[in-house]
């Protein structure tokens, strides 16, 4: 075998082994370069008799052409499978589900204050809010209890330090506080919810010193005790998801409200679960009553123009119930594994249209 052949043999082999194409390029500077091996034997054509250069001049040539096109060859087929690799580690197969679904879940709490919202504003209701910190007007005197009631004191009441003039600021005690503060910047027709934290001394298995309610408030010239009724029953209907639930209003008393009562639901134990809609029991679910003329007074409306009703509920109770968790305690205990449970996808909002908690 020539030499010649020998040296393409042994460049070819390397061309074939080149993995990438940085170990081609090396191949190709070792062989073609200014002093790569083709190259140097290239120059010795000039010093050759006439007669070797007739031999050897086409067959060098005829080596630094095959070597040439090898190289290319190599490259377009390293190029190509460059491109494959990428093509297959981002191929994305959109028939497949999103592989990262959104870790966590929404808390029974977070998802029955939307439920609540999405039954009352389809009702036309607004949503308003108010401080957790409150003075003692709002949480008691603009409300109607009495100084040295003792209704102020059924509330366990966390209080603040007295200021330097006396007045002691509160935890409020429950969301009726934002009635007032409504009814003092905004004129009627009002009709609002209030969902909010509120704060009560108080620690069991079904009481938390933090707790959440829902108020309600309708202030117009004509609502009266029929609509508050209307309005709660349809509310008990939607939250229970139920095409009829008995309701029972109770007489009842708060400082804020005349005539007042509570509302109770028909229900019925079965094993561990309640059912709302059936049974022959009653389960107090809120309070409620014609806003009271005082309250009225007190926020500069004048009683004889305007009326209307307010209410109150629950939202860690009304998410015992609905969802059937037996202690009040573990909602605040952070545990992933009970919200693993207990919890409810991000992505499905409450709606009336596609129901509540699918
Ligand atoms: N504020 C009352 C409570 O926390 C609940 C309540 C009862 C609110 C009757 C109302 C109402 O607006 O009309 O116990």
């Amino acid at each position: 075998m020539s030499d010649i052949e020998n040296l393409e043999r042994d460049i070819t082999s390397k061309i074939n082994a080149a993995e990438n194409e940085a170990a081609l390029e090396a191949v190709r500077v070792a062989a073609l370069g200014k002093k790569g091996v083709v190259s140097e034997r290239m120059k010795t054509i000039g010093k050759m008799t006439p007669e070797e250069r007739k031999e050897m001049g086409p067959a060098l040539n005829g080596l630094k052409i095959r070597v040439t096109e090898a190289i290319e060859a190599k490259k377009a087929a390293l190029e190509e499978l460059a491109l494959d690799a990428r093509l297959a580690s981002e191929k994305l197969d959109v028939t497949l589900p999103p592989p990262d679904l959104p870790a966590g879940k929404i808390h029974p709490v977070s998802q029955v204050f939307e439920e609540i919202a999405a039954i009352f504003s389809a009702m036309g209701f607004d949503i308003a809010e108010g401080p957790d910190i409150e003075d003692d007007f709002h949480n008691f005197t603009a409300l109607n209890f009495p100084p040295d009631h003792p209704a102020r004191e059924m509330h366990d009441t966390f209080f603040f330090e007295p200021k330097e003039d006396g007045s002691r600021q509160v935890l409020r005690t429950h969301t009726s506080p934002v009635q007032i503060r409504t009814m003092m910047s905004r004129k009627p027709p009002i009709r609002i919810i209030i969902p909010g934290r509120t704060f009560r001394c108080d620690s069991d298995q079904t009481h938390t010193p933090m707790f959440h309610q829902v108020e309600g408030l309708v202030i117009d010239r004509e609502s009266h005790m029929g609509h508050l009724k209307g309005t709660l029953e349809a509310f008990a209907k939607a939250f229970f998801e139920v095409d009829n639930v008995g309701t029972r209003f109770r007489p009842h008393f708060f400082p804020f409200t005349e005539p007042s009562a509570e509302m109770d639901v028909q229900y019925e134990r079965v094993g561990n679960e309640v059912r709302f809609g059936q049974g022959v029991d009653w389960m107090e679910i809120l309070g409620c009553g014609m806003v009271h003329p005082s309250v009225l007074r007190n926020c500069g409306l004048d009683p004889d123009e305007y009326q209307g009703f307010a209410f109150g509920m629950g939202v860690d109770r009304l998410a015992m119930l609905k969802y059937g968790i037996p202690d009040l305690r573990d909602f605040f205990a952070a545990d992933a594994r009970w919200l693993e449970h207990y919890g409810f996808d991000p992505l499905d909002q409450p709606n009336l249209a596609t129901g509540l908690s699918r």
